[in-house]
């Protein structure tokens, strides 16, 4: 595929969040350049509000063990067919990005982060589905666990706002309705 193939307006209309990988590794030469060029997000005062945690390749294996753990609920008490039958969910994707924020003491600075942060996850999903990957933003409780954050290597006074699961895929899902721009708009002075 081409570095660039899709217009904004395509790849923003046509992304979709993919929950079904097929299993294919993501190259991390091409992880890495999708994640260099999502770095141009705005953000206030350049605080540039973000790290990433990331695995693809090798380091999937450990970070698999950590998911079972923290992901698989009794996961030991679970036979050995249907302990990987749950962890397909986990070993499918190609690769993983924990997308890492400050949590600021000062509620502007922390909500503008966030929203930064957010955009940047957008640039990193649009540039992926560019390519061909699929991703899907995943925000399972078990981020917040103490013992997870410090397995994965989160210090105090950051958060994983995102476990970005990123990934070939056989089929894209359809399309759920947005609601339309009548909706959703008001014109300034017409509200009754
Ligand atoms: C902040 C945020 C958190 C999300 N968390 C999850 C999640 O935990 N599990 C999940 O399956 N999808 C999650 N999603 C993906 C949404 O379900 C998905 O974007 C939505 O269904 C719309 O589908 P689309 O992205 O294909 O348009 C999350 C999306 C966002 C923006």
């Amino acid at each position: 595929m081409n570095e660039q193939s899709l217009t904004v307006k395509d790849a923003i209309i046509q992304r979709r969040s993919i929950k079904l990988f097929n299993g294919q590794p993501v190259d991390r030469e091409v992880l890495l350049s999708i994640l260099e060029d999502a770095l141009w997000a705005p953000n206030h005062q350049l605080r540039q509000p973000w790290r990433f945690i990331v695995a693809c390749g090798s380091e999937l294996n450990e970070l698999h063990e950590l998911l079972k753990e923290y992901g698989i609920p009794k996961w030991h008490e679970l036979s050995e067919d249907a302990l990987e039958k749950q962890m397909q969910k986990y070993k499918n994707p190609g690769g993983y990005v924990f997308v890492i924020v400050p949590e600021d003491a000062r509620q502007k600075e922390r909500l503008e982060d966030y929203a930064a942060a957010s955009m940047l996850v957008q640039n990193i999903q649009l540039l992926a589905w560019d390519r061909g990957i699929g991703s899907c933003w995943k925000t399972p409780g078990f981020l917040d666990n103490p013992k997870f954050r410090e397995s994965l290597g989160v210090k105090p006074g950051e958060r994983i706002i995102s476990m970005l699961q990123v990934g070939y895929y056989d089929e894209a899902p359809k399309p759920k309705p947005r609601k339309s721009i009548e909706e959703v708009i008001t014109f300034f002075g017409n509200e009754n």
